[in-house]
């Protein structure tokens, strides 16, 4: 069969189109448009089906596991796909290792370093328990979240554009290095030993929890990252879509209690307001997904991110 590769206003991607068997899938027209083209390997690569000028409709995304043969709604001859070039692209784990990896690193050099010269403190710096205890759990959470970005997370997605890494770590690693200036500086007051201990043992309590909500999140799919979206259901899943968030949320609000600093309790509401835009989101595509009809199950009634509020 033929398949014309067009772009969004019309051009030939490929001249002439290619020609494949006809019990070729999507994938394997990838892997031709990308030994035609060079540069545009698979991952790049987004295939819809053409739609009318002026159309509001969304085009139809070509899923790379299907036959092509599919798309030709009859006429097995010809296809013509829109072709978009999806820019750079990088795996999950890459994006995911380098945000986690700038606070991993950043916030000890506050510690450790006397950076604190540079920024003309000129006395003798006293280190006070929390400051310390905060290290512990600065570097032991983001240690966390790299260890499930290789070891337990099942991504559906591969990959994501090479311009979410600096959008990514410059979010992260500047909350980092905003957060540790004020928490390991010389002129830093500690909290009460007891709010200190309430803070750090909330925090950890909601870290485990956190995690234990990942260990449940990835056995909804099978290790290559198949199975797409399943209702979450144990622990803190039973009443809440994105308990994985909520845990996240409070977590750093143990953090926070215990360190106490303005720049810890923006980047709390930055990143709840973050997380609550996409716990949102994943709830509506849960409801709609399972909507009780043509036998499939109907998702259960829960909050989204923060009971008894949202
Ligand atoms: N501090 C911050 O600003 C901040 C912001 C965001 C996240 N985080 C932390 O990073 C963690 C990971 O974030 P994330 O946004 O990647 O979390 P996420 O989307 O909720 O999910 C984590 C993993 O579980 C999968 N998953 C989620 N819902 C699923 C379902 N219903 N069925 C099957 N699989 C499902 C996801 O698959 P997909 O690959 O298909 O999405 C992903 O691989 C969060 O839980 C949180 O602890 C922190």
């Amino acid at each position: 069969m033929k398949v014309n590769v067009i772009s969004r206003s019309g051009r030939e991607v490929i001249k002439g189109g290619l020609e494949l068997s006809d019990s070729a899938t999507v994938a394997d027209l990838q892997e031709a448009i990308h030994k035609r083209t060079k540069r545009f390997y698979p991952a790049r690569q987004r295939l819809t089906l053409p739609i009318q000028p002026g159309s509001k409709e969304k085009p139809v995304v070509l899923n790379y596991k299907k036959s092509v043969n599919d798309y030709t709604g009859g006429n097995s001859d010809t296809l013509t796909v829109v072709f978009k070039d999806l820019g750079p692209q990088v795996s999950y784990r890459t994006l995911f290792f380098f945000e986690y990896l700038g606070p991993l690193i950043i916030y000890p050099l506050f510690y450790y370093l006397p950076v604190y010269k540079y920024f003309g403190y000129k006395g003798e710096r006293v280190l006070h328990p929390v400051q310390t205890y905060a290290l512990y759990y600065w570097c032991f959470h983001y240690f966390k979240r790299i260890l499930e970005t290789f070891f337990i997370h099942r991504f559906s997605h591969a990959t994501s554009p090479l311009s979410n890494v600096f959008r990514n770590c410059a979010y992260y690693w500047t909350f980092g290095a905003y957060i540790a200036y004020y928490v390991n500086n010389p002129l830093y007051t500690p909290v009460s030993d007891l709010q200190m201990k309430l803070g750090f043992g909330f925090g950890i309590l909601c870290q485990i929890s956190n995690f234990y909500c990942h260990i449940l999140l990835s056995n909804l799919r099978s290790a290559d990252g198949s199975g797409g979206y399943q209702i979450p259901r144990g622990f803190l899943f039973n009443i809440v879509t994105c308990a994985n968030y909520t845990t996240e949320i409070y977590q750093w609000l143990g953090f926070n209690i215990a360190t106490q600093t303005v720049a810890g309790y923006i980047f709390l509401v930055v990143a709840a307001s973050i997380m609550t835009n996409w716990a949102l989101a994943k709830h509506r595509r849960l409801k709609k997904l399972f909507d009780g009809k043509d036998g499939r199950p109907k998702y259960p009634r829960r909050w989204v991110i923060l009971p008894p509020l949202l």
